[in-house]
């Protein structure tokens, strides 16, 4: 496997789908939303994009099966799968509001060897394959060198229909309120990371999450030279539900305070 030519094929499938749903952006009264569930939407653009998607990823690596969020394709392959969300931020996708992404990352086994963040406002392309280092459009991208919680800007994600964690969730959000430069609810985790990786926030954490929400963002900040992992510490999170990344500086003190509180009672 050539993860570099992977990649740069990725991203021209990834324009291809980007492409099209600019196209729908642009004119938004016709979008057919549904509900999947409480406060969860999904529009045709969501499954046409995902579909394309599918369909030009399928030729990048044939024997590939697909994890992919609206379900286009249930192939299941053996060593590779593509992990898809076709919008990543979909209720910013409806009300017009930036930004929104499309995340795609292929995986090997459990490890993400190739991944490609598209942001649509800002029309940033985040990449990165594995050994490869992490780039944003052609110039190569590195977490932040900012040390200590307290001088770093952190992002989140609000819990939208699993609040089970509510409470401990409350309380980081008072704790990174004093404790930091501020916190930050953009509403859309894969460009959240993204951000992580080119040195704009120094730390990103949410529960509650997919696998097509962070699949492409956890090889773009390792390989950016910043550290991942879910709130229990293990640094292979991809199917744990939670994140955390930050730069390299700050993520054991990151790692203490979430573990503390959202891991209490
Ligand atoms: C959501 C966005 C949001 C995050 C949620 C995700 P979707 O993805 O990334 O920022 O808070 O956890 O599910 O549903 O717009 O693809
Ligand atoms: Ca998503
Ligand atoms: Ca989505």
């Amino acid at each position: 496997m050539q993860y570099q030519e992977i990649c740069e094929n990725t991203i021209e499938v990834v324009r291809e789908a980007a492409s099209y749903i600019r196209g729908k952006h642009e004119d938004r009264s016709n979008l057919n939303i549904e509900v999947k569930g409480q406060h969860n939407f999904v529009t045709e653009v969501d499954k046409e994009a995902e579909r394309i998607l599918v369909e030009g990823l399928s030729k990048v690596v044939p024997e590939a099966g697909f994890i992919a969020e609206e379900g286009t394709s249930t192939k299941k392959g053996d060593v590779y799968n593509w992990v898809i969300d076709p919008v990543d931020g979909t209720t910013n996708f409806i009300h017009g509001v930036y930004p929104f992404a499309i995340s795609v990352g292929l995986i090997e086994h459990n490890e993400v060897i190739a991944g490609v963040v598209y942001e649509f406002g800002l029309d940033e392309y985040f990449y990165a394959w594995k050994d490869g280092g992490a780039w944003l459009n052609g110039n190569p991208i590195k977490v932040s060198t900012v040390t200590g919680l307290e001088n770093g800007l952190i992002a989140t994600g609000f819990p939208y229909t699993n609040f089970t964690y509510l409470s401990q969730y409350m309380e980081s959000v008072e704790y990174f309120m004093k404790n930091s430069h501020g916190l930050r609810r953009l509403g859309s985790a894969a460009t959240d990371i993204a951000y992580v990786a080119c040195g704009r926030y120094e730390g990103f954490y949410e529960y509650g999450l997919n696998p097509w929400d962070i699949a492409a963002g956890i090889l773009l900040v390792k390989e950016a030279g910043g550290r991942v992992s879910d709130f229990e510490g293990d640094n292979s999170p991809l199917f744990s539900e939670n994140l955390i990344c930050s730069n390299g500086n700050s993520y054991d003190e990151f790692l203490k305070v979430i573990r503390k509180i959202m891991l209490s009672k």
